[in-house]
């Protein structure tokens, strides 16, 4: 279904909400539009309906799903008390795109969603179509993002046609992802607040709101460094994600010494016969040659590049350029979360020059 860019309202882009409502509240699997990326959506009390979507993503049973609720009231059928940060946080960022780890009342939800935990990760998309159709489905929507596991996340409706045509029963198209990079995930108790995802809400925008601490934890990226065994708390955060085909490099330093840099490894990876990709800043891009140079954005605007960057990855393959190398981005603001797409698609190849 081809929902309007100006607009859900239009006889049609209601009726195809209602069908593919019904799908979902009737055991279906939906590929939907949320403002981060894509979701791939089913009633989060159906277990039949759950592994279905493992199943056509091809993911790992320990990685639990996010459950998109359409308002308040489908939030308290499905968790215990929580603590007054995260309701301050309800209060500051739904709809939007912050996801909130919460006490999961047992049995309200399919344990394939929770994998077993004894949380459920909540959230309320910003994005008029996602609440129309859960709200349509009338149950709360398990849906992780719209893509074969280990793919990057689908930005763009036929992004999800390319991963999961067949194996899907529906496909809502609202036209590009607004952020273009997955919900913050949090976590959060009394006086704490720990980030296991970064994303376009920032540790000092959750700082704020919670009026109280923020930790930053990337729990994939900790216990690589570490070696530590324990358990992560984002079951997610341990698999390699966002990857390209291609092995990519990011490249951190001053913009002359970066592409300095990059054109030399790039001229010997095109001397020894590879194909080369470069994702760069548009101040930047006229010091780069290759068989593909992708514009992510300017460097001004850090949101520009979060919401082309998992496009970018798929041209690239696309392509089928062997060899990537990525310009680093500032750290400020979503570019934290840009930062750590970048750091997971190059696989942790980050060379400061
Ligand atoms: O923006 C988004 O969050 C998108 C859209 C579709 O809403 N969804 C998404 O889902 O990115 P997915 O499945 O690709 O990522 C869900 C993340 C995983 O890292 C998973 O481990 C974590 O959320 N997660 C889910 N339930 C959790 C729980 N109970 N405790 C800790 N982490 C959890
Ligand atoms: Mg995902």
């Amino acid at each position: 279904w081809r929902i309007p860019e100006n607009g859900s309202e239009s006889p049609e882009a209601r009726a195809a909400i209602t069908e593919a409502g019904e799908l979902l509240g009737t055991g279906g699997i939906v590929a939907f539009p949320t403002e981060t990326v894509y979701g791939l959506g089913c009633d989060a009390a159906n277990t039949e309906a759950v592994e279905r979507v493992f199943a056509a993503k091809g993911r790992p049973s320990d990685n639990p799903l996010i459950v998109h609720i359409a308002d308040e009231r489908q939030l308290e059928p499905i968790v215990k008390p929580y603590s007054g940060t995260a309701a301050k946080l309800m209060a500051a960022f739904w709809p939007g795109p912050l996801t909130i780890v919460l006490p999961a009342l047992e049995g309200a939800v399919s344990p394939r969603v929770t994998a077993g935990l004894d949380t459920v990760a909540v959230r309320m998309p910003a994005h008029e179509t996602a609440l129309k159709l859960i709200a349509a489905a009338g149950c709360p929507i398990a849906a992780p993002s719209a893509n074969r596991s280990g793919r990057p996340s689908p930005t763009r409706a036929e992004h999800v046609q390319e991963d999961l045509e067949s194996r899907i029963d529906g496909l809502v198209d609202g036209g590009p992802a607004a952020v273009g990079l997955e919900s913050t995930v949090v976590e959060v108790s009394e006086g704490c607040i720990r980030i296991l995802r970064p994303g376009s809400v920032t540790a000092e925008e959750l700082a704020a709101a919670g009026g109280c601490e923020v930790v930053e934890q990337d729990e994939g990226a900790a216990g690589e460094r570490s070696g530590q065994p324990e358990a992560p708390r984002s079951p997610g955060m341990k698999y390699t994600h966002y990857a390209p085909a291609g092995s990519m490099t990011l490249v951190a330093g001053e913009p002359e010494a970066v592409s300095g840099y990059i054109m030399k490894e790039a001229a010997m990876a095109a001397a020894e016969g590879r194909r080369t990709g470069i994702l760069v800043y548009e101040e930047h891009a006229a010091a780069y040659e290759a068989d593909a140079v992708l514009v992510l954005g300017s460097l001004g605007r850090p949101a520009d590049a979060a919401r082309t960057l998992y496009d970018a990855l798929r041209t690239f393959d696309k392509l089928g350029i062997e060899e990537i190398w990525a310009e680093a981005c500032p750290q400020e603001g979503i570019g934290a979360a840009l930062m750590n797409r970048l750091t997971k698609a190059a696989g942790g190849r980050l060379i400061q020059v």
